[in-house]
Parts: C-alpha cells; sequence; structure tokens
C-alpha cells in the first residue's frame, strides 16, 4: 500500500474544486497546458505518429489522475485511457466532467496494485504530480512502470528535494503567496530525478528526457527551463529503445 491516508483525505475534501480553474487547483491547470503538449509531442515523437492523430488507440494509463485533467483529453484525441486514484471524491468528479463532456475514460477508484488487472499493460504510462504524495516512492514507480509494455513510454512529474524547492514549493507556495493550500506538500516526500530513475531501472525502463518547469506564481503562467531543482518531468522507455527525442523535436528550453 503506497497510499497516505492523510494525503488520500484532503485530496478528497478538494475534489469538487478540480475542475474550477482559478480554485486550489489553479497551479495544476497552469501547468497542465504545457505538459500535455510535452506528453503528446513526446508520444506523436515515439511512435512515429503524425502529432493530430498520435493518441488514435493507444492504451494510456493514468495514475493518481486526480480529477481527469490529463486523463479526460487524452481520451478526447481518441485514447483508451484508464484512470486510477484512491480517492473517491476525485474519482467521482472525474467521473461526472468526462460525462459532461460525453467523453469515454476507464475511471477506477484505488491503488495501482489493486485495480489493475493482472498483466494489463500500457502503451504510455502516467504518474503526473503524483509521487510526491506516496509512503514508499521506489514501490510505487517500480508497480506503475512494471505497467508499460515493451517499447512503451512512462513520463513522470514531480518536484525535486533541495533548498530551492523548500524555498519555492514550501515557503513561497503555500506560506507567503498561498497559491497552494498550507500542507499541499511536505518537503521530505519531494524525490531526485535520480532517485526516480533507479527505481525505473527495476522494470527495464531508462530514462531519455529530463526538464525543469518554471511556475511563476503572481502571473500563473509556467515554461519550461533546464533547472530541475524544482518542478521537473522525466521521461522514460525501455531500454534499448533511447532515442534522443528531445534532439530531434528542437524543444526549446530556457
Ligand atoms: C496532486 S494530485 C495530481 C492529479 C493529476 N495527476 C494531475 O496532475 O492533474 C495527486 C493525486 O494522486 C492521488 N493519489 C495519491 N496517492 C495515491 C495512490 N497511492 N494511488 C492512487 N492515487 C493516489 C490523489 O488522490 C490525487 O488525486
Amino acid at each position: 500500500m503506497a497510499a497516505i491516508a492523510s494525503e488520500i483525505e484532503r485530496f478528497n475534501h478538494l475534489s469538487a474544486t478540480w475542475w474550477n480553474s482559478t480554485g486550489p487547483m489553479r497551479p495544476l491547470h497552469v501547468i497542465n497546458a504545457l505538459r500535455l503538449q510535452y506528453v503528446i509531442d513526446q508520444i506523436a515523437s515515439h511512435f512515429g505518429r503524425e502529432r493530430a492523430t498520435a493518441m488514435a488507440g493507444l492504451r494510456i494509463l493514468d495514475v493518481g489522475c486526480g480529477g481527469g485533467l490529463l486523463a479526460e483529453p487524452l481520451a478526447q484525441l481518441g485514447a483508451r485511457v484508464v484512470g486510477v486514484d484512491a480517492s473517491p471524491g476525485n474519482v467521482a468528479a472525474a467521473r461526472l466532467h468526462a460525462a459532461s463532456q460525453g467523453v469515454a475514460v476507464d475511471y477506477r477508484l484505488g491503488e495501482p496494485t489493486d485495480v489493475l488487472v493482472k498483466d494489463e499493460s500500457f502503451d504510455v504510462v502516467l504518474a503526473l504530480e503524483v509521487v510526491e504524495h506516496v509512503a514508499d516512492v521506489p514501490g510505487f514507480v517500480d508497480t506503475v512502470a512494471q505497467r508499460v509494455a515493451p517499447g512503451g513510454l512512462l513520463f513522470v512529474s514531480t518536484i525535486d528535494r533541495t533548498w530551492k524547492s523548500f524555498v519555492f514549493a514550501i515557503l513561497g507556495a503555500e506560506y507567503v503567496l498561498r497559491v497552494l493550500p498550507r500542507g499541499t506538500h511536505q518537503w521530505r516526500r519531494f524525490v531526485h530525478p535520480a532517485e526516480l530513475a533507479a527505481a525505473v531501472s527495476r522494470s527495464g525502463l531508462q530514462q531519455y528526457d529530463l526538464r525543469g518547469m518554471r511556475y511563476l506564481p503572481l502571473l500563473h503562467q509556467a515554461s519550461w527551463c533546464r533547472d530541475t531543482r524544482v518542478n521537473y518531468i522525466a521521461a522514460y522507455t525501455t531500454k534499448g529503445a533511447h532515442a534522443l527525442l528531445s534532439d530531434r523535436q528542437g524543444w526549446s528550453v530556457t
């Protein structure tokens, strides 16, 4: 069990606000366009597809999907998406919103170990902004990495455990600017990129891309950056299927 009861309870309390883009989930809404574009471009490049049709028929697992900010648009683009979350309120909010948009997403309530069928695997697995909320990060990451089909992709985004993340992600975001509710993050649960790389390597995956994400709380803007000491996203694929996708795509990173 990787779920932390107090964390799930906290997310449950916020579930009604999930799709309110100016409420407590505002930072997630702000970064969503950026990370969604990144995920789509990486998938298109990796699987050699046109960007517009890259999602068609792909099996995608979104672990810790919350209200479905990623799961829903990916399904809308043609992917067959399974969204897994341990918070009943979030899964209810996700189902309600998807139904209101006429989008089919297979939302499942629980932890990946409990709700995924034996041998169920996916072309793409997402664990975005979730590993900093679980106990036993290596175990959790290993569990989700095992669900990546051979040649598939895994994306993990989180916050690094550095002095800079303590200043910006905890003190700045929760206490000074209050763009996040106090207690959203525990600094000791933040994760180094090398810790993720070690955890996924047990499942035969290796990191091929790592980039920082800069969030400007006063402007409510997000952009990519080279500095991975606060927010970052990492992409992994099967060892040997390593491709220098970022080189081919000419990503703009400042
Ligand atoms: C910060 S939210 C991120 C939601 C979504 N991935 C996004 O980025 O929009 C973290 C989510 O992970 C879920 N979660 C935390 N621990 C979990 C676990 N062990 N299994 C499944 N979901 C979990 C929480 O309920 C919450 O919805």
